[in-house]
């Protein structure tokens, strides 16, 4: 056993020689050496050239399972059994409660006659016993099935120790250049070789360009602290932020601290708390009528404040250091921005600071800090509270809470706690407030314009993340590589459930909704470009607020159009929309339109009036604009669902009835804040109960088969005993989708009676006057 294969080779060839045959599994029982490795030295010798012959062929065998592996190397149960008695023999009840198998080891012992019952005693028959069942196991363990009779191997199966397995087994003759003596083929041609000419003399193994390269390549991944970076990035772009360039470890203390009104005296300058660099120890240019004004705004103040009255140090404020924050960076682009001209600005940052820490489990010297700012004409600190809500929001962090604190360059300023599920309990998350006027006025920002920022460490959110108690397991020498390896994806989502563990909903569902959201986004995005376009060609606009919706006020005006096409399969017609159309008519002017895609080739009368009444107004007279395209696109559950397109962000879509509906009950409600039918009622419980009964019938009812409409049917009914509509006393959203979706599966006549009561009640709402 363990022979090289070079070793194997040369013995393969000797028995070659003398047989003139190489059986492969034959040959490695005689030589008990393992199948596989015969194999290897077989493939080996083929690689030679001529050498050998090799043919494949397949030959059906046997092989001990798991338990028969135990009983070959261990013996039989009934032997191991015999083997445990005392001469005096155990009781038959001890031999149950004990030993393991005991009622088919006590079986096939008595079978075999090795024991015999004494009263309640079972007592050895015999003095030794042969385990042939070892035997046999052990013959087909060493590859040697043909020993074992036939009726023993079918019993043997059955009773689960063998099973019956196909190998390929090599058979092995002399070649055209069949040799006993091999000479070593090597591998790589070396300088050596090159250099003695023994070159010429080597045989050379050739190459193999049929093996497979390394299946367990691994690419890079990103260090989860840099991929939950780049996921916060993401969220501040969605939120219309820009970047701030971070890229200068190394700051003065005139912009860490004397910019932001932070007096020279303050304990953090302390180089217990800063790191001060050496060399250089001094920046050399700062701008100096800035820094007059800033000089002047410490020492005797400005702006309505009287300063801290001291004496400014230039020389303080050209020491060079680490910087201890990111708004040292805020500070500069703040200047810049008012250099520059003032406008306002959605900023962000996320890079490393430095401070003198005493390390533990949960600091380090250095960390990454996230930074928000916003500035903008007569922010206030509501906003900046809604501006934080927003943010934590999107990281799935809902419960805040405010706390009053103090910061040299923020009045107020406000400590940003969340509450933890996990830990149950406030932790601190950030810090913020709205830049003070010391700090702006001397930059030259406009008297009118305030600053709302915040603050929180990247590390933080990241150690909750991935659920890491010290600090030193994310950030240094002793990260393991398997974080690194087993997150290859930053999912916030994680940081979701963590926080918020029952939050029920289908991805699915949640995502539409994020995509519905991220298109009214862009629109405003969008809007806002079109007004800067058109103040530049000096283009007179309407007022035009940011929020989509407001835009359609008033009469049809430029850019003002409401573009919107809704693609629908003729199988399932969204009746709500035509509801939900309707009532828009009553405030806007409406263009109403109806096509068929090629898809289709026809659709009925009916169909081709889904509108209803013929809304004659021009397109370009109207301001909103609903094009409904009969469109069939494949059978699945989501093709055959409707969606919309707000042209001409055409590569955005809100998929499904009830999205739609969600969209254009947003658009109703701010023409006509008296219809109640999802948002306009301004109680987020109304709307979340709406919401969970939209997506209960999106995944249930939509998506759901046969059954699961059926009880989907049967539990409306049930909900429906006393109420006449599905949320609060009135008709919703929730109702005209639920009505649809029955009507589009003709499920409603056949619907039970509260169900029946409750569409009576809803097609005779004047909402639904043509909603069939
Ligand atoms: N610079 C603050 C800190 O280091 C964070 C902060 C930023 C506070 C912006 C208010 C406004 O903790």
């Amino acid at each position: 056993m363990g022979s090289s294969v070079m070793d194997l080779q040369q013995e393969i060839l000797f028995s070659l020689e003398k047989d003139g045959v190489v059986i492969s599994n034959e040959f490695g029982e005689s030589i008990k050496e393992s199948h596989q490795k015969i194999v290897g030295a077989i493939k080996s010798l083929e690689s030679l050239g001529n050498v050998v012959n090799v043919k494949q062929n397949a030959l059906k065998t046997w092989e001990c399972t798991e338990e028969g592996t135990g009983v070959a190397t261990e013996g039989s149960h009934e032997a191991r059994l015999f083997n445990s008695l005392p001469p005096e023999g155990r009781s038959v009840a001890d031999i149950k409660d004990n030993f393991p198998n005991s009622n088919f080891a006590l079986g096939a012992a008595m079978k075999n006659k090795w024991l015999k019952k004494e009263g309640e005693k079972v007592v050895p028959a015999m003095t030794s016993i042969e385990d042939q069942v070892q035997k046999y196991l052990q013959a087909i363990t060493a590859g040697a099935a043909d020993s074992v009779p036939d009726n023993v191997k079918v019993e043997y199966k059955k009773r689960k120790l063998i099973r019956e397995v196909e190998m390929t087994v090599f058979e092995v003759t002399k070649g055209n250049e069949f040799t006993t003596s091999i000479v070593k083929q090597e591998g790589e041609l070396t300088k050596e070789m090159i250099e003695s000419g023994q070159w010429k003399k080597t045989t050379f193994k050739p190459f193999n360009f049929k093996s497979k390269g390394r299946v367990d390549q691994r690419s890079g991944y990103l260090h989860p602290l840099m991929q939950l970076r780049s996921e916060f990035r993401q969220i501040f772009l969605e939120m219309g932020f820009s970047e701030m360039p971070t890229n200068n470890f190394v700051e003065s203390a005139f912009w860490n601290f004397d910019a932001l009104f932070q007096p020279q005296q303050h304990p953090a300058r302390d180089a217990h708390d800063t790191f001060y660099v050496a060399e250089p120890g001094k920046t050399i240019n700062v701008p100096e009528d800035y820094l007059q004004k800033v000089k002047k705004t410490h020492s005797v103040g400005g702006y309505g404040s009287i300063g801290y009255q001291y004496d400014w140090s230039r020389d303080e404020a050209h020491k060079n250091l680490l910087r201890t924050h990111t708004t040292a960076v805020s500070a500069r682009m703040l200047y810049k921005l008012a250099q520059d001209g003032f406008q306002p600005v959605k900023f962000f940052s996320i890079d490393r600071v430095f401070r003198n820490e005493t390390l533990d489990a949960t600091h380090l010297a250095e960390f990454n800090q996230i930074e928000g700012v916003v500035a903008d004409y007569n922010l206030s600190i509501k906003n900046l509270m809604g501006l934080i809500k927003g943010f934590f929001e999107k990281i799935g962090i809902t419960k805040l809470r405010f706390k009053p604190a103090y910061n040299p360059y923020t009045e107020p300023s406000m400590e940003i706690f969340s509450y933890h599920e996990g830990l149950q309990k406030w932790v601190e998350v950030g810090n913020s407030g709205m830049f003070r006027p010391e700090m702006l006025r001397p930059m030259g920002i406009p008297e009118n314009v305030t600053v709302a920022a915040w603050g929180l460490s990247l590390e933080r959110p990241a150690m909750i993340m991935y659920g890491i108690n010290n600090i030193r397991e994310l950030v240094g020498p002793r990260v393991k590589m398997e974080l690194i390896l087993d997150n290859p994806v930053c999912t916030i989502d994680k940081f979701r459930k963590r926080a918020k563990p029952d939050t029920p909903g289908a991805p699915t569902v949640e995502s539409l909704t994020k995509r519905q959201e991220l298109i009214l986004d862009r629109l405003s995005a969008l809007q806002a470009k079109v007004a800067n376009i058109a103040a530049k060609m000096g283009v007179k606009l309407e007022d035009s607020d940011t929020a989509v919706t407001t835009q359609l006020d008033g009469g049809p005006k430029l850019g003002a159009i409401h573009d919107v096409v809704i693609y629908a399969d003729p199988r399932r017609p969204p009746y709500s929309l035509r509801a939900l159309a309707n009532a828009l008519s009553s405030k806007y002017s409406m263009c109403l339109r109806v096509h068929c895609h090629s898809t289709v080739k026809e659709v009925s009368e009916k169909l081709q009036q889904f509108w209803g009444v013929c809304h004659g107004i021009e397109r370009s007279q109207c301001n909103v604009c609903l094009t409904l395209m009969w469109r069939q696109d494949g059978d699945s559950p989501t093709a055959l669902m409707p969606t919309l397109t707000v042209s001409p962000l055409a590569s955005s879509k809100v998929c499904g009835e009830h999205n739609i509906g969600r969209y254009l009950s947003r658009l109703l409600e701010v023409a006509l804040p008296s219809i109640n039918l999802y948002e306009s009622l301004s109680s987020p419980v109304f709307t979340t109960q709406v919401d969970e009964l939209l997506d209960q019938c999106y995944s249930k009812f939509t998506l759901g088969n046969n059954k699961e409409r059926a009880g989907y049917v049967r539990d409306l009914n049930a909900r429906l005993g006393k109420e006449s509509y599905l949320v609060g006393s009135n008709l919703t959203l929730v109702d005209l989708i639920v009505l649809s979706n029955l009507l589009q599966f003709r499920m409603l006549e056949s619907a039970p009676p509260n169900v029946q009561k409750w569409s009576k009640g809803c097609l005779a709402h004047q909402l639904c006057k043509n909603f069939i």
